[in-house]
């Protein structure tokens, strides 16, 4: 008997203006012809001046429990993935707990940028493995347009912003790749390339700095860690590529996920893309995806997906759920 995270629920919420990238071609020498073929994104959403990243979650996670059938105080942890927290401290995630009316559990932030989502279910699945915890919230929530420099034309017109969730709920499985849940999880980081992707301010520099990234270099590394990360995440419980019903990636760019997917050996037509419409909205990226693809028929119960992501640290990462 093996005590599984199953997912119960999923949700997603995008704010409400969305962002053509000919908008960019008013204030910046770019086009978008550029953008769309060098990056795959043709819109994005960016958050309203007073909405924040909690605001975004707790969206989010309401339609979460409402697909889970949960009431907040059903849940017995929050783990949150962001880099943009709304303040330096308490963590997002105690806001989106009295946000959701969670008076009993526990909530904390994890910061892994674009790798955060696959990290944040990699720390829930630790806790309803060990008996922490039953029931989890873990959401992916981000304002990434609060850290952009406007005048980086190879930065800002990549992000996006938006938040996912889902609920994970223990279950006791057989053991085997048949269970429902979360099988494998597999975690990397490396601060050897911490300059290739950081903002460049911070409280302990008394700034709030903005994205800078070496585009060409953290290409390089996605394409092959996230192929590396997934293959490795499915071999600790025994399965390949074949057994892959969706590959769910983090969406930062079009060709990364078809160079990733290729390199995997599995097809476009088993891959949820959504960087067309939500551009990198890093660690929110893969629960939207993940809501989008159940939403529209996609994604169904018993489906074999795999999530993987790369961001600043740099930090990667996969997870391969039995949906
Ligand atoms: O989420 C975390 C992980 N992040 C990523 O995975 C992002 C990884 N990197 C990328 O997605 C791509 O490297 C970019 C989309 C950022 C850039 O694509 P690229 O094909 O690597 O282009 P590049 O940086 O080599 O730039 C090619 C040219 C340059 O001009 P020159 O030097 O050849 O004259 C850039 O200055 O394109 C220029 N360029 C632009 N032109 C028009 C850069 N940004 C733009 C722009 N519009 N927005």
């Amino acid at each position: 008997m093996t005590r599984r995270a199953v997912v119960k629920g999923v949700g997603h919420y995008l704010p409400e203006r969305v962002v053509p990238n000919a908008e960019f071609e008013k204030t910046l020498d770019t086009s978008d012809e550029w953008i769309k073929s060098r990056s795959g994104i043709e819109r994005r959403h960016f958050a309203a001046p007073n909405q924040t990243t909690s605001d975004l979650a707790t969206h989010a996670a309401k339609a979460a429990l409402d697909m889970a059938e949960m009431e907040g105080n059903d849940i017995d942890a929050i783990v949150l993935a962001t880099s943009t927290a709304d303040l330096t401290f308490p963590s997002a995630a105690t806001m989106v707990q009295q946000a959701i009316g969670n008076t009993k559990g526990y909530a904390f932030d994890v910061q892994a940028v674009c790798a955060g989502f696959v990290y944040a279910l990699s720390n829930a699945n630790a806790l309803i493995a060990s008996g922490q915890a039953d029931r989890v919230l873990v959401i992916g929530a981000e304002t990434f347009s609060r850290i952009m420099d406007w005048t980086d034309r190879g930065t800002c017109v990549l992000f996006g912003d938006g938040a996912g969730a889902v609920i994970l709920e223990a279950e006791t499985g057989t053991g085997t790749t048949d269970d429902r849940g979360i099988l494998a999880t597999d975690l990397n980081s490396d601060g050897r390339y911490k300059d290739l992707l950081y903002v460049d301010g911070g409280v302990s520099t008394n700034s709030t700095g903005v994205l800078r990234m070496v585009g060409k270099e953290v290409f390089r590394h996605a394409v092959e860690k996230l192929a590396q990360t997934a293959h490795t995440a499915l071999d600790k419980v025994g399965l390949g590529p074949d057994d892959v019903t969706w590959v769910v990636p983090h969406q930062a760019n079009i060709r990364i996920i078809q160079s990733t997917a290729k390199k995997l050996g599995v097809g476009m037509d088993r891959v949820i893309v959504t960087v067309q419409d939500h551009g990198n909205t890093s660690a929110a990226s893969i629960p939207l995806a993940l809501s989008v693809g159940v939403s529209n028929g996609q994604i169904k119960q018993g489906d074999l997906v795999v999530t993987e992501a790369i961001g600043g640290g740099l930090a990667w990462g996969a997870v391969v759920i039995r949906w």
